[in-house]
């Protein structure tokens, strides 16, 4: 006989574990179902070991979707501030790095072990690791089978989130699970991912790996409601295949292959104005003068990818050289090759169609008991935070709806 549920919980991640608790601790009989070994790997590995658990400022224009305002339900009736009460409440240091952005002081083990207490504190029966072997509805439910056994459950909340890192236990299940209830996915892609530039357009580039400096960036394409448009200030990293750090990771979610992104390295000066107007008064070689405002490695290889000798004089420069020069540096635009993909991707975007579930309840319109929340959906958050403040609110929505 198949063991009875209120509640199958796929997924004991952030979503799936969040909300098991929140169920759990209304009274509904939870089990929560994982296929892994360790228990919520990607929230371990989290903001380099100490997960940026939220952002204060996390609204829904932080996040994308096809459906962008379908997050704000979800993130209104659970907030940063509720989340960032129940880490008060476990006794977690936490500190704010910048931009809004919480972490724990120590490790984000102490997350894993609040969400722990939190699913034991509503009696969540555990199984795992538990392998799903195939999903059926029945009259008044679902039956998991599983490697442990049939497990009944009246709903089921698919938590497995997206494909991102696939070598610590990322599937497709969600996916599957809502083709299987012809439900419509977005199709997925990495997003928060380092951009590759390969060939030999990238190759004066290549030796510049290690410069870091902050940048403006954007892409994107359209107006008003349609528009998908990407622009951040952020910290930008030349790497041996490309470029990555916080600029490009936010950028990434927006660019769609085949188009340039846009990068201004200082975005504060006009630098054709600034070396037009200085060109009387300053005798400087162009290098000696760009490395005042860029690391010199960085000053001396743009110089000779973009075909100028760094040991040129300013004063003998005509105009129109010096506003191509500008250009190359305040609107450099290039068109990346690729991404490094679900490998090194921060999350998934796409995802099960919003337009298929309740904002309130994250329950699947035509199927009830079904509910999809986290990465599985198409909400994908910025760099910063963000992508767990979904996953603790859609959890939370399921959690108190079902
Ligand atoms: P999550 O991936 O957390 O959980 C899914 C669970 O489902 C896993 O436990 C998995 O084992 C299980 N599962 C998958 N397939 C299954 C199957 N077939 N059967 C059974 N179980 C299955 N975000 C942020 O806000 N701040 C941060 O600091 C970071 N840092 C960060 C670093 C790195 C390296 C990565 C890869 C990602 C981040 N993120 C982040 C993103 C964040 O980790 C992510 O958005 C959330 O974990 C998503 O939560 P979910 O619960 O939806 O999925």
């Amino acid at each position: 006989m198949a063991k009875q549920f209120d509640v199958a919980v796929i997924g004991a991640g952030a979503a799936g574990m969040m909300c098991a608790a929140t169920a759990g601790q209304r009274g509904k009989r939870v089990v929560l179902i994982d296929h892994a070994e360790r228990l919520a790997e990607k929230i371990r590995i989290s903001g380099g070991g100490r997960c940026n658990f939220t952002n204060i400022n996390a609204g829904p224009q932080n996040y994308l979707s096809e459906n962008p305002h379908f997050c704000r339900s979800a993130l209104s009736r659970y907030t940063p501030q509720d989340f960032l009460a129940l880490v008060k409440r476990h006794r977690i240091a936490w500190h704010e790095k910048h931009r809004g952005q919480l972490f724990c002081d120590d490790s984000s083990e102490q997350i894993i072990r609040m969400l722990k207490a939190e699913c034991d504190a509503g009696n969540v029966s555990w199984r795992m690791p538990c392998k799903i072997a195939a999903f059926e509805k029945t009259a008044d439910g679902f039956v998991l089978k599983t490697d442990q056994g049939e497990i009944a459950a009246r709903n089921v909340v698919v938590a497995t989130g997206g494909l991102s890192i696939p070598k610590i236990g990322a599937t497709d299940l969600g996916y599957r699970v809502a083709k299987q209830f012809d439900l419509k996915v977005v199709e997925p892609r990495p997003g928060l991912v380092p951009l590759t530039f390969d060939g030999p357009g990238w190759a004066p580039f290549a030796p510049l790996a290690g410069i870091a400096l902050e940048v403006d960036v954007e892409t994107g394409s359209g107006k008003g409601r349609n528009a998908k448009r990407g622009y951040f200030r952020e910290d930008l990293l030349f790497t041996h295949r490309g470029l990555s750090g916080p600029a490009i990771l936010q950028i990434s979610s927006y660019w769609q292959p085949g188009t340039p992104i846009l990068l201004n390295l200082l975005p504060e000066i006009d630098v054709a104005q600034v070396l037009i107007e200085s060109k009387t008064t300053l005798k400087k070689q162009l290098g000696n003068l760009l490395s005042q405002w860029l690391p010199a490695r960085l000053a001396e290889g743009l110089l000779l990818a973009k075909g100028f000798a760094p040991d040129a004089r300013l004063a003998d420069m005509p105009d129109a050289k010096l506003r191509q020069l500008g250009d190359a540096i305040n609107r450099w635009a290039i068109v990346p090759t690729g991404s490094e993909g679900y490998r090194k991707a921060e999350v998934t975007l796409g995802g099960v169609d919003t337009r298929e579930l309740s904002q309130q309840s994250m329950m699947a319109n035509k199927v009830p008991g079904l509910y999809f929340i986290g990465e599985t959906v198409d909400v994908t958050g910025w760099l910063g935070g963000y992508n767990f403040q979904w996953a603790w609110a859609s959890g939370f929505a399921a959690g108190s709806a079902i």
